[in-house]
């Protein structure tokens, strides 16, 4: 095994840091031998390598670099939601947990997703690490589906805009971060064998979209691609996808990274556009390497291909600034303080109030008596399971193994040792607060009944490798909580779940805080907006369906053959997986996901996408929509209009804007603002809609198309404030860019 050594590399022009990162990567691929090109297109599982080299450690990946040409030894870490450490070797570790990715994503807010990617790169780089497996993208298309709260929702300008932000966060650390994963990994069930088939139009305007503007945005070096296939081919060796879509329409310069064990051939991955195979252990066998060596050697794959492969791999590291700026060969220390306070404000910003009939919320801090029932929030809050587990720095009070399941081998029910308890107890001194488990509904209810305040904390666990069973909160917490909501008008309901639940008690509690996984600070995130030292200001990000029946798929698509979704080898990404017959899951809503899918059956969730209360009485003024009739240079369309907080507390706004294209569908979000008003005051705000929100796919390229825009103003997908309509003449819009380096 390679190890990097520290001999002082060779100069040349690919040191030149005012050329272009393509032009360096050139200069750099010429100077390779070909064993060095070969080392460099192949990473290693380094939980699986025995030996393991001096310098590797026990995380996701490793490839070893050529330190005579200064091309740094590639050291690879999940994910979005912080540094992972899940693997048994690393259990001394820590790092600070951000909320969950679609807690970030009810923030609404950019430069929330920014500073928790900006923060969590560095606490990467600080590990030694260079490269993050970070940018969980796929949009969600089931409600069910176990890694949703590592994504960002279901709606690809809102996935593109926030996933772009936290991806430029990360790579401001000079580090690689990517964006994963491509594409149509909608379920977990049966994830290295499915089939996913739909329209390609839809998935243009759909899941391409929100990774399109992601790449424009954050510029990833890296992009993943998944376990599954797509219209027959597996994602890894999709030539319509990684060469097609990807390099020909998107121009994409940087590299395509496999999915741990999603690699299936040598000359069919490498020739479709795969650039380095990951995780080689976990493949069925390696297929870069030496096959490799051995298909270039007999012409299956060209030279000039594996050129290309190394050329886009160092395209990426230099334009993410990691060349010219290589990570530290040791630890440095972290200021996990002041990252807990990133992770808090994340926290914050994203929990979302669902319903606060009778002004139950905010809680005053002269309450006598509030009883906290279950959800172990006695000692801590939920974190999703899988890859992009962290074992946070105050530990993990709670962590289950799982006995049985796809996702046993490498995910447990962690909790985050942030006391929503101790943190309602420190806001509110005086007042007597009790703790009961919610084991039982009785005794939750006489404890209820007891105090002035009820507060039920209620866990619904998501992880990757399996789909969630029901999206019926378990272990009978709805009879809990209808127990005790009837002892106590006062009652609160907080959510810690990766997704939307069902909630048959809804009519009958008074109000309902949605808080995802909050990360390591959630406890007294929470507790800040119980109490309203924060305003409540998330807005979904996904809908909540009313019953699974609305869905378009109400439960997991099962292999006919067998497949269940306990099914290992079909779930983990296990590369014994191919063996197993592949079967199709047809996306049929096609680019309708969502609160679109909602639209075009007139249908209405419990709560739609966009949808959050806040404690502020803010009023929307007349908008006055403006339409640039397709002038070169010029916004398509502008919303203008004021808002008035008449409440007594300052608070926050996230207008969104909706519009429906000529020739109708369902309505799109095009833009949205958020915005912090105090109380008294007005505010004027501009909504800007997004282009690419606007277009349609047409064949080769993106068209706005010429007529007249129905628009909304709206507080939600369901909520409008004022309509009106612009008439835009048509025009192609061009691609964005996706050059790495103009950052
Ligand atoms: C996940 C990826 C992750 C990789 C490496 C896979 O199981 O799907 O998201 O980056 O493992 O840990």
């Amino acid at each position: 095994m390679p190890a990097s050594s520290p001999t002082r590399p060779l100069a040349g022009a690919w040191n030149d840091t005012t050329r272009p990162a393509a032009e360096r990567a050139d200069a750099l691929v010429k100077a390779m031998t070909q064993a060095e090109k070969l080392q460099y297109v192949h990473g290693f599982f380094p939980p699986m390598v025995k030996p393991a080299a001096p310098d590797m450690i026990p995380s996701a990946g490793y490839v070893p670099g050529v330190p005579r040409l200064g091309i740094p030894t590639l050291r690879e870490s999940d994910a979005s939601l912080g540094v992972a450490n899940q693997v048994e070797q690393r259990k001394g570790d820590v790092a600070t947990a951000l909320p969950a990715s679609l807690a970030t994503a009810a923030s609404f807010d950019p430069a929330i997703a920014y500073a928790g990617g900006a923060m969590i790169g560095k606490e990467a780089r600080a590990k030694t690490f260079n490269v993050l497996l970070a940018g969980g993208v796929n949009l969600t298309r089931d409600a069910w589906n176990g890694r949703n709260f590592e994504y960002l929702g279901e709606d690809p300008l809102l996935t593109g805009i926030m996933g772009g932000a936290s991806i430029r966060g990360v790579q401001s650390n000079h580090i690689v971060s990517t964006i994963k994963h491509f594409v149509l990994n909608s379920q977990e069930t049966g994830r290295a064998i499915l089939d996913a088939k739909i329209d390609p139009t839809a998935l243009r305007e759909s899941d391409l979209l929100a990774f399109e503007i992601a790449i424009a945005e954050g510029k990833p070096g890296s992009v993943m691609c998944a376990y599954n296939r797509i219209d027959g081919d597996y994602a890894c060796e999709n030539k319509v996808l990684l060469t097609d879509v990807l390099r020909g329409d998107w121009k994409y310069p940087g590299f395509v990274m496999s999915d741990w064990g999603a690699v299936h051939s040598t000359e069919k991955a490498a020739n479709a556009g795969l650039d380095q195979e990951s995780g080689q252990e976990l493949d069925s066998k390696m297929f870069f390497g030496a096959p490799l060596a051995d298909a270039v050697k007999a012409g299956r794959v060209s030279t000039a291909r594996l050129d290309q492969m190394v050329h886009r791999i160092l395209t990426g590291v230099i334009a993410s600034g990691l060349y010219d700026d290589p990570t530290p060969a040791t630890a440095q220390p972290i200021d996990y303080a002041a990252h807990a306070e990133v992770a808090q404000r994340a926290a914050e910003a994203g929990i979302v109030l669902l319903k606060n009939d009778g002004d139950v919320l905010p809680l005053a801090r002269t309450a006598r008596s509030i009883v906290v029932i279950g959800g172990h929030a006695d000692v801590g809050v939920l974190s999703g399971g899988g890859s992009s587990q962290v074992r946070s720095v105050g530990g993990a009070p709670i962590e289950i193994p799982l006995t049985s399941g796809a996702a046993a081998s490498f995910a447990r029910v962690t909790y985050h040792a942030s006391s929503p308890l101790r943190a309602i107890r420190a806001i509110a001194p005086q007042a007597k607060v009790m703790f009961v488990d919610g084991s039982d509904p009785a005794a939750a209810a006489a404890a209820a009944r007891a105090a002035d305040i009820a507060i039920v904390f209620a866990t619904h666990w998501q992880t990757e490798a399996q789909d969630a069973p029901s999206l019926s909160l378990p272990d009978n917490q709805d009879a809990v909580i209808d127990a005790v909501a009837a002892a106590n008008r006062h009652t609160v309901v907080v959510l810690e779940t990766g997704g939307p639940v069902l909630m048959p008690w809804v009519a009958r509690v008074p109000a309902i805080v949605e808080a995802w996984y909050p990360g390591q600070r959630g406890g007294e995130a929470i507790a800040r907006v119980l109490f309203g030292d924060v305003d409540a200001s998330g807005r979904l990000p996904i809908s909540f369906p009313r019953t699974i029946d609305q869905l378009p798929r109400p439960r997991p698509v099962v292999s006919p053959t067998g497949g269940t979704d306990n099914d290992a080898s079909a779930n983990a990404g296990a590369g014994d997986a191919a063996a197993l017959p592949s079967y199709p899951v047809e996306y049929r809503e096609g680019a309708d996901v969502g609160y679109r899918w909602y639209a075009t059956r007139k249908d209405h969730p419990l709560f739609p996408f966009g949808f959050g209360l806040g404690y502020a009485k803010m009023q929307i003024g007349k908008p006055r929509f403006t339409g640039a009739a397709g002038t070169p240079g010029k916004a398509d369309i502008t919303v203008t209009f004021d808002v008035t907080n008449r409440g007594k507390r300052s608070g926050t706004v996230v207008p969104q804007l909706y519009a429906t294209l000529p020739g109708g569908g369902a309505p799109r979000l095009v833009g949205w603002a958020r915005r912090s008003i105090d109380a008294g005051q007005t505010t004027s705000m501009t909504i800007t809609a997004d282009p690419r929100a606007l277009a349609r796919w047409e064949k080769s390229g993106w068209r706005i198309g010429g007529g007249a825009y129905a628009l909304t103003l709206a507080t939600d997908a369901e909520h409008p404030v004022s309509s009106g309509s612009v008439t835009l003449s048509a025009r192609a819009l061009e691609p964005g860019s996706a050059a790495l380096d103009t950052h």
